[in-house]
């Protein structure tokens, strides 16, 4: 399939971040570098106090939170949430540090239109306390993970990983430090294939340029995306 021209169709992203919001500001500053087609519509957060909402209206982005607290239940707020995004019309919803488990139901609606970015080498360590878990397991590699979110945390297909070598040394807060800067261009990378309609969630997996893909795409040392 024919990447989409750039000033034509620019892919409606909205994002949803919990804290700093490093991953999002890595894709406004490839959106607004002309390297990514796509439009930022709005970052949505759960945390009122979030830093990433800052961001978002300092560059001039729509940017709400909704408190979860304010909601009977985990369900109600996911579809207040997703009700909100959708205001915006996305073509994608980019998780980048939202740190909640999202209602199965709300996810099937919207399937194969949100991805997320975690930490790890999926399907390694789902969850939180990925740096640590490495090292305690005494791993060589490390990385990160890009996938579309399914109702298993964490457990939806992958699209892309990068790889990074576990040092002599190392704590999980340098393990995190280096991981950092290949999570925003793996992101980044990984949003452009999509906004470009040349990755999408078929029936039988994850394809690339409408093939079945058997294992994610690994992004090299100079930030593309190859075949593994
Ligand atoms: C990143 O490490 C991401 O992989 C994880 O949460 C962190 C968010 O960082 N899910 P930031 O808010 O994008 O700076």
């Amino acid at each position: 399939m024919q990447p989409t021209p750039l000033a034509t169709c620019p892919c409606s992203v909205v994002v949803f971040a919990s804290g700093r919001g490093s991953n999002f500001a890595a894709l406004l500053k490839a959106q607004q570098r002309g390297k990514l087609p796509i439009r930022i519509r709005a970052l949505l957060s759960d945390k009122p106090t979030a830093p990433a909402l800052l961001l978002a209206e300092n560059a001039g982005v729509a940017a709400a939170a909704l408190s979860p607290r304010d909601y009977p239940d985990r369900a109600s707020f996911d579809r207040a949430l997703f009700a909100r995004a959708a205001e915006f019309s996305p073509d994608l919803i980019v998780l980048a540090g939202f740190m909640r488990v999202i209602d199965a139901a709300v996810i099937d609606r919207w399937r194969g239109k949100i991805i997320n970015i975690h930490p790890s080498l999926l399907p390694k360590y789902p969850g939180l306390r990925t740096h640590q878990r490495v090292l305690e397991a005494g791993d060589t590699q490390h990385g990160a993970s890009v996938h579309f979110v399914t109702a298993e945390l964490d457990g939806g297909p992958p699209i892309a990983q990068v790889r990074l070598p576990v040092l002599p040394g190392d704590t999980a807060t340098t393990l995190a430090a280096r991981l950092l800067p290949l999570e925003h261009r793996l992101l980044v990378a990984a949003v452009g294939l999509f906004a470009q309609r040349r990755v999408e969630l078929g029936a039988h997996g994850v394809e690339i340029d409408g093939r079945v893909m058997t294992t994610p795409l690994c992004m090299t040392d100079d930030g593309m995306l190859a075949a593994n």
